[in-house]
Parts: C-alpha cells; structure tokens; sequence
C-alpha cells in the first residue's frame, strides 16, 4: 500500500491545482488492488499540459459552452503528443468513446491546425451516443447507461459537420461494419468497459498504420478494471506491449508488420 499520510497530502494537492479528486473506488476482487495508488516521486517534473495553449483554450471554450470532457489536462496532452507523433503517418483517426465530444473536439482541431496538408485525415467517431451498453459483472464497475447525458445532436452541434468527421452512432462492434479496408494511424479508445474494449482492439489493431498509436484513456484507472483486463489480454500473445503511464492511460505503438 502507498503511504496513507502521502496520498493524502497529494490529494489535496492536485484538488487545490484544479484536479478533481475522487475517492477510492471499492474493488474487492482484483488481486493487485494495491497497485493502484496516487502516483508521485516527490520531484518537480516537467507537467506541459498545464502551459498548453490549445488545452487550455479547449478546456475554457468547453466550459463556456456549458459543456465538459472526462479527459483532464494531462490525458488531453497525451492525445495531443499521440497526434503530432503521427502527423507524417498516412491513415485515419478514431475515437471510440466520444461522449459529449471533448477530446473528439482537440481532434477536430489540431486536424485543421494541420494546414499544410493535402486533404485533411478521416476522423471517425464511435459513440451510442445513448450511454454505456449493458456491464459485466464481477468485470466492470461503472453501469448500463451511464453517459448518457449526450446526443448526436449536441456532439455536432460542439463539432460542427466537417466532411473529414464521420460519425459512427450505435454499438461497437456494429458500428465498425464496411471499415474492413480503414488504415488508421490513431486510435483513441475511451470506452470503459471490458466488451467494448476487447471488440475494439479485436478490430482496430490489425488496422493500425506501422508505428500508428493505439491510446487507452481508462487502462489505469481503478473505475475500469475491465478495460485493463481488455487490453492485456489482447497484447498476451502480441509483439507490442502497453505501456501505462501515470496519467492512467496507457500507449501502444504498432510495431511494423
Ligand atoms: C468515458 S466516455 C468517453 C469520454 C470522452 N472521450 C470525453 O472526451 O469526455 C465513454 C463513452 O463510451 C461509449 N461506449 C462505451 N461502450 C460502447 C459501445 N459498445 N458502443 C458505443 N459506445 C460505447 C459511451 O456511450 C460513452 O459515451
């Protein structure tokens, strides 16, 4: 166990720098329930994500609009480096896991920031747009449902309908049916759940450009272990290993094939 004295120092750390703060979640069966734990090394690091100009805008405009992302400041860089490191990549972009479209939003506009390009890339974006699908129990801790304070409507409305979006509304996997040919260079993959997550890898990965980024918002977090347990048991037996990163997510680099 990390130090209960420490962790409470930090938490009310981050909660006074901005960050929101929750309470353990009760996770009664996961064997290494000890693992997860404020992370901290007790040195100043280099944190880029509270001077970024674009996230800071993002953040301030979502808050203008009334409206809000589950992506905090330094996931949101961790996107924004996941695009930039795949810029000169050929290939489409996915969201999977869009919600009320903030991180599809810093997407949508580093896509267009991107001038000097021919034809901006696909952006595609999977979402029920009605909430989170029926949970597995013992596997998942969130609900069916939950998420569901969104539409396609609003998403579109915060997006707007530039050709290059393709919104993808309905189930994964359904909604992945005619992609077959796709060669994406990034997947974003926010989805929460174990189902969800497992079908997306199954589909995505054997998609992914050489040196394309596979990035999981939730691998970390102690409110999914089923996409953690998703995604390991989907690299088992691949060449590319997660590599989770103290924000919670965690980053595949597809590896040539
Ligand atoms: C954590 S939220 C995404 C947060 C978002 N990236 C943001 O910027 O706030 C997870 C989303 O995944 C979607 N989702 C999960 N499983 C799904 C499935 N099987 N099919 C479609 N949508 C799904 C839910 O509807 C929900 O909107």
């Amino acid at each position: 166990m990390g130090s209960p004295k420490l962790d409470r120092h930090l938490a009310a750390y981050l909660a006074e720098a901005g960050y929101l703060v929750r309470p353990p979640y009760e996770i009664r069966e996961m064997p290494d329930r000890d693992a997860y734990k404020f992370y901290a090394s007790g040195l100043p690091v280099y944190h880029p994500w509270q001077i970024d100009a674009d996230i800071a805008t993002l953040m301030a405009d979502l808050a203008k609009l009334g409206t809000m992302t589950l992506v905090d400041w330094d996931r949101m860089w961790t996107l924004k480096w996941a695009f930039l490191q795949t810029a000169s990549i050929p290939g489409e972009i996915w969201e999977a896991g869009v919600y009320r479209g903030g991180s599809a939003l810093m997407l949508k506009r580093l896509i267009l920031a991107m001038r000097d390009q021919p034809s901006p890339p696909r952006l595609r974006l999977f979402d029920s747009f009605e909430g989170l699908p029926a949970v597995q129990a013992g596997l998942d801790l969130h609900e069916q449902g939950q998420f569901s304070d969104t539409s396609l409507d609003a998403v579109q409305r915060l997006l707007g309908e530039e050709r290059f979006i393709d919104y993808r509304v309905g189930w994964i996997p359904t909604t992945f049916d005619g992609l077959g040919g796709s060669s994406i260079r990034l997947a974003h993959i926010d989805l929460d759940l174990y189902k969800s997550t497992a079908d997306c890898c199954e589909f995505v990965y054997s998609r992914m450009a050489a040196g394309g980024v596979m990035l999981f918002d939730d691998y970390g977090f102690e409110s999914c272990p089923g996409a953690r347990k998703a995604i390991d048991e989907f690299f088992a037996d691949k060449p590319e290993c997660p590599l989770a990163i103290p924000t919670g997510q965690a980053v595949v680099f597809r590896i040539a094939r």
